[in-house]
């Protein structure tokens, strides 16, 4: 096939994304660069960590002489302009930041200019999420929240990696199982729920408290449910977690604001992830179908990322002890005993 000399693909590459083979030979395989026949292929949009120069050296050193020829840079800036990033300079730690909520809040504060440490029991998930983010500035550390060991390690990973801790984020949960009936309610199982979901949270905050008390400052925020300010939504073990958060963001705010520090919660209603789909047995379908107060919209995990963002954000810088639902109204209304027109 003739070459086309005149066109190019494009491949934008954001502040956080890292050029790479893998990364590229998708893209190629996207275009389908060989097919069309186009001789040269990447105009890279950079973010500041991309030098043209290493760029068009990992190019050569990839790609030349095999399918492509040449490299085309084109400007060097991020797609997301610097006063446009809320928490450049933050270094955030996320539990529970392999999948769900908990992912869509580690990319979402990565492209916001935060360097952020994933912690998690599922490696190898986690380590592909940061595979996928910028490896200067996304890092994993395997960590069981019921661990105390774990978390202080968590902690001590990020502060010794980046040189200090702004956000804390204790989303790691479990549903536990769904069993209507107390009868049949086991300890042991109620107890896993608490550990992870409430025990974990405290954790959390008891160690980022200790780095955050000496620098003055600090973030610390809980992922928390709709369950926890209503009953009858799930199990006991995951309502009395929930419940539970909430009085420990009150009385750590109370503590932790003398130092500058706010601690804050944020409330999701369903949200189609691994957790709610296993514990509801739904599909992402049967997610999208429950019962919403707001038409219109389907509530995402980006969605609970962007409340995250506002509570990591200096945009924040007043809020603390506060329990932020994103339930579309949800909490605030009994569809049964309702003068509007429901469905
Ligand atoms: N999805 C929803 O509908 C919904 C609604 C309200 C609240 N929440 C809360 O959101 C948080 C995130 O859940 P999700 O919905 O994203 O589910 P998810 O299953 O996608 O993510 C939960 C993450 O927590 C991790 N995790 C579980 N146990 C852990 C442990 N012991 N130590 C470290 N990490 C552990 C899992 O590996 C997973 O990566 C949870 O606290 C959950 O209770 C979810």
């Amino acid at each position: 096939m003739a070459m086309k000399e005149d066109c190019c693909a494009m491949q934008l590459i954001d502040s956080n994304s890292v050029f790479n083979a893998a990364g590229f030979d998708r893209f190629a395989k996207k275009v389908k660069l060989a097919e069309l026949g186009l001789s040269y292929a990447v105009v890279a949009i950079m973010g500041p960590q991309h030098s043209a120069t290493s760029l068009q050296q990992s190019f050569t050193a990839k790609f030349k002489g095999e399918r492509f020829k040449r490299l085309m840079i084109m400007g060097n800036f991020s797609l997301l302009a610097a006063a446009a990033r809320r928490l450049e300079g933050k270094v955030a730690l996320i539990t529970g930041g392999a999948s769900g909520i908990g992912e869509s809040t580690a990319r979402l504060f990565s492209k916001h200019g935060a360097r952020v440490v994933i912690a998690d029991v599922q490696d190898d998930l986690a380590e592909s999420v940061c595979r996928d983010l910028s490896s200067s500035s996304t890092s994993f550390v395997h960590c069981d929240v019921t661990k105390e060991e774990d978390v202080e390690n968590a902690v001590k990973t990020a502060t010794r990696k980046y040189g200090k801790l702004d956000i804390m984020f204790n989303n790691a949960g479990i549903g536990g199982i769904a069993k209507p009936n107390i009868l049949d309610n086991d300890k042991a199982e109620f107890e896993q729920v608490i550990r992870v979901n409430l025990v974990g949270a405290f954790l959390g905050i008891k160690h980022a408290a200790r780095v955050m008390i000496p620098a003055g400052h600090g973030s610390i925020i809980n992922t928390a449910s709709v369950c926890s300010t209503i009953g009858g939504g799930s199990s006991h073990a995951y309502t009395s977690s929930k419940h539970g958060i909430v009085g420990l963001v009150r009385n750590t705010a109370v503590e932790l604001g003398q130092h500058g520090i706010r601690v804050n919660c944020v409330s999701p209603y369903i949200v189609a992830t691994p957790l709610a789909k296993n514990f509801f047995k739904l599909d992402d379908d049967g997610v999208h179908g429950a019962y919403s107060n707001l038409k219109g919209g389907v509530l995402k995990a980006e969605d609970i990322a962007e409340a995250a963002l506002y509570l990591g954000s200096d945009e924040s810088k007043y809020v603390s002890g506060h329990n932020l639902l994103v339930d579309g109204g949800f909490t605030i209304v009994n569809p049964r005993f309702c003068m509007f027109e429901q469905s």
